[in-house]
């Protein structure tokens, strides 16, 4: 029986972040600092944790953090009245409305208005089209993550065959897009399982490498998993537990059967979120040296 390696990826983030910080510093000399806006309509409690995380991210790295509150009970006119004003604003270069938006408001709707140059989620229509044609602008920020883990732990993806459990537009349908692409951080065989997949056991068992983006907690275990595979947990699920807070935070792997079959592993939490925010922060520096005709060196 193997123990497998952890994979921190709170460690990885922090090497991104710094060689990042780098990246503002050129720019912020040459005249331009990064801007990212984020837009909260309503006052959902996670989205807000997740947005005040991701302005905390902006002032540790030196990029201009703009936060723009939305009532909830708006009239979908008034984001689109913000998100115009975004797209004029010249110095924010990126911005995101945190999902989900009220239920009066169509979310396609805001992703479509968004300026696809400023589409730091890389949801956009176009974005996405890139994505798939192999010339993407900006890779969506948890499947970029996964694949900047993947490479910071030596794992080849050219060759693997990858199962994926989860086609969500946000984590499964990018990833899937990205290891097929043609390039050095892809090549890999991929299938993508979702909740009509038959035998998902056995599309697991059958992967050198199992990313989990399902939102079940700890649906996959150790027997469902090859001996040394790589395990990616995305999975970000509350469970009540007799913690302070009354609740802990487990992914979408049972860590301690999978770890003892798996040839690395990453843990919840401290893997793939930290990867996240910081991929954000790469897409914000990107955008603004793009926009601004500066050329930066990127991690
Ligand atoms: N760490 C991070 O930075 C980060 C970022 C994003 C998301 N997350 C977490 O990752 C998880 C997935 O997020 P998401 O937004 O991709 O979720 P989502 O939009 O809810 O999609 C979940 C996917 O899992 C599939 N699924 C559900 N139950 C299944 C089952 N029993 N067997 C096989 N497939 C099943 C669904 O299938 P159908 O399509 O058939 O419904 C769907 O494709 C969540 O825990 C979320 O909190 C973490």
């Amino acid at each position: 029986m193997s123990t497998a390696e952890i994979i921190d990826g709170k460690a990885v983030a922090s090497e991104i972040r710094s060689d990042l910080r780098t990246a503002i510093d050129d720019l912020t000399d040459a005249g331009v600092q990064p801007g990212l806006a984020t837009v909260l309509m309503g006052d959902d409690p996670a989205s807000e944790t997740y947005v005040n995380m991701k302005q905390r991210d902006c002032e540790e790295v030196g990029i201009n953090g703009v936060h723009v509150d939305v009532d909830g009970d708006a009239p979908a006119e008034e984001l689109y009245d913000t998100i115009a004003d975004l797209n004029d604003d010249p110095e924010i270069h990126g911005y995101l409305v945190q999902a989900p938006v009220p239920e009066h408001v169509d979310y396609r709707e805001v992703v479509h208005r968004i300026d696809p140059r400023k589409d730091v989620d890389g949801f956009h229509p176009e974005n996405v089209g890139r994505l798939v044609a192999g010339n993407a602008r900006f890779r969506p920020c948890t499947p970029h993550g996964v694949q900047k883990l993947l490479e910071a732990a030596d794992v080849e993806t050219e060759g693997a065959d990858v199962t994926i459990v989860g086609r969500s537009d946000i984590v499964g349908k990018p990833l899937a897009n990205l290891l097929i692409q043609k390039a050095e951080d892809g090549n890999a065989t991929v299938t993508v399982c979702h909740s009509r997949t038959d035998d998902l056991a056995a599309k697991t068992r059958a992967a050198d490498i199992v990313v989990a983006a399902v939102g079940v907690p700890e649906l996959i275990d150790g027997e469902m998993i090859a001996e040394d595979a790589v395990v990616i947990d995305v999975g970000v699920n509350r469970v009540d537990a007799d913690t302070e807070k009354g609740y802990e935070l487990v992914g979408d792997v049972d860590f301690e059967s999978a770890q003892s079959r798996a040839r690395a592993i990453t843990p919840v939490p401290g893997g793939v979120g930290p990867m996240t925010r910081a991929m954000l922060l790469y897409n914000t520096v990107k955008a603004a040296s793009e926009q601004e005709g500066i050329d930066v060196e990127l991690p």
